[in-house]
């Protein structure tokens, strides 16, 4: 299992897609492709989740106060370049910390009631909330 903390890529800050596209097509889908992700990705979408924007610890989601309790954790399942396993997401540095190494997808789905579906999913994320989320940000331009 990996001990070092895993620096995620620099989130991508620009992209060809209007924010109104976005909104518009947006849509829940409970099929997958079996085409592994990249860290990019997985990059991408803590950072659009729950990133550090600026040095004083805002994020890219708002916060009632400016508590900011909410945590992520990446169940990996089929991620080029990473190890199955489930990974904190430390917001304030961008980077992963391995906490196990077992492939937690069915073990989600079934705790969900049996959404089977959950299990084709290259990742899944959980939201947790806590009181004491990372508090020391490194803001990432
Ligand atoms: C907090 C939250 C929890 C959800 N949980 C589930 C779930 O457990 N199972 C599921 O199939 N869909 C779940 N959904 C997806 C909703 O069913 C979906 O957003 C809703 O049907 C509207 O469809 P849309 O997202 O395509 O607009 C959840 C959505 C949210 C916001």
């Amino acid at each position: 299992m990996q001990r070092q903390p895993i620096q995620m890529p620099r989130p991508r800050l620009k992209s060809g897609v209007s924010f109104e596209k976005v909104l518009g097509e947006r849509r829940s889908v409970k099929e997958y492709s079996s085409e592994a992700l990249t860290i990019e990705n997985v990059s991408q979408l803590l950072w659009a989740a729950q990133g550090v924007t600026r040095p004083e610890g805002w994020r890219t989601a708002p916060s009632a106060g400016a508590t900011f309790p909410l945590e992520l954790y990446l169940v990996a399942g089929n991620v080029n370049g990473l190890a199955q396993g489930l990974y904190r997401y430390r917001a304030d540095q961008h980077k992963l910390i391995q906490l196990g190494n077992k492939d937690l997808r069915a073990d989600l789905a079934a705790a969900a009631l049996g959404q089977e579906w959950m299990k084709e999913s290259a990742i899944i994320i959980v939201i947790a909330a806590g009181p004491d989320a990372d508090r020391r940000p490194i803001a990432i331009k």
